[in-house]
């Protein structure tokens, strides 16, 4: 008798274990997609050190789906795996070698640090397209023969081509103009900066009026539309140097924050604020 209560608990302990490890397959380098929805709500999950984490900060919504967009079929049993060197270069996005984009913090110091939150919450580049800002990666090294760029001007329109470098040996009073373009400002037409060499910071409000941090470095070039409230400063290198590019005769006259009246920014906001806030209504 009690040989078969040993045995049944026994048995019971075994059940326990393997109905556990189903539910969430998971070691250091392991990810199982396996009843993910109930216990991690939908995200996708990695294993770090035995701990959970969501990968990067980006909530995946749909698992099967991403699994899928990278071609992973289960295994006989159902269970899709796969290691986190595998997943992170799969979904990688090209363009955030060059482009990367975060919440900032509300600390008021030196403008030129990156200003993470704690913990850091990066924004995928399709998500800032939402906002209106379009990103590419392109061949910075050889921006005179590209026709990547070539096919981005003539859909844009944008004839206008010159450069302007930001830095103390290039730029008189330094400083002051270094505060100067850290205004909040927008602008009646787009503006498309290709950041060619060096790197900085270009700051866009979302929807919900937070500030959002883009540091584009070299080969990074990004379009942010006519309307929009922004604001730039280059990083702690002190060094950019960029390709402007302009629909027709340029404009570059920043309208420092507020200016609602205007026609730009009262499209910028059907667009892309008020549209956004009645889909998810
Ligand atoms: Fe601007």
């Amino acid at each position: 008798m009690m040989r078969d209560r040993q045995l049944f608990f026994g048995l019971l302990l075994i059940l326990t274990f393997v109905s556990l490890h189903k539910l969430c397959y998971c070691d250091d380098q392991t990810v199982s997609c396996e009843s993910f929805d109930e216990p991690f709500g939908g995200s996708w999950i990695v294993s770090k050190n035995g701990d959970y984490e969501a990968y990067g900060g980006i909530k995946f919504e749909n698992v099967d789906a991403s699994l899928n967009q990278i071609g992973l079929n289960g295994d006989e049993e159902g269970n899709k795996r796969i290691t986190k060197t595998t997943l992170v270069e799969a979904l990688k996005d090209e363009r955030e070698d060059v482009i990367q984009a975060w919440y900032m913090d509300d600390n008021q110091e030196d403008q030129r640090l990156p200003h993470h939150k704690d913990p850091k919450e990066f924004l995928s580049l399709d998500k800032l397209a939402e906002l209106g800002v379009l990103s590419w990666r392109l061949d910075a090294d050889h921006y005179e023969t590209d026709e990547e760029l070539k096919k981005i001007r003539e859909s844009g329109g944008y004839s206008y081509m010159d450069f302007c470098e930001v830095c103390p040996e290039k730029l008189q009073n330094y400083e002051e103009k270094v505060k100067s373009f850290f205004e909040e400002h927008l602008h009646t037409d787009e503006e498309i900066r290709y950041c060619v060499a060096g790197s900085g910071y270009f700051d866009v409000r979302d929807r919900n009026e937070a500030w959002i941090r883009v540091w584009v470095k070299k080969g990074g070039m990004i379009v942010f539309p006519a309307g929009i409230y922004h604001r730039f400063t280059v990083d702690s290198d002190n060094y950019i140097k960029a390709m402007r590019l302009f629909a027709g005769g340029p404009v570059w006259t920043p309208y420092n924050r507020p200016h609602d009246h205007l026609p730009a920014r009262k499209e910028y906001v059907d667009n892309f604020v008020n549209k956004a806030f009645n889909a998810s209504a």
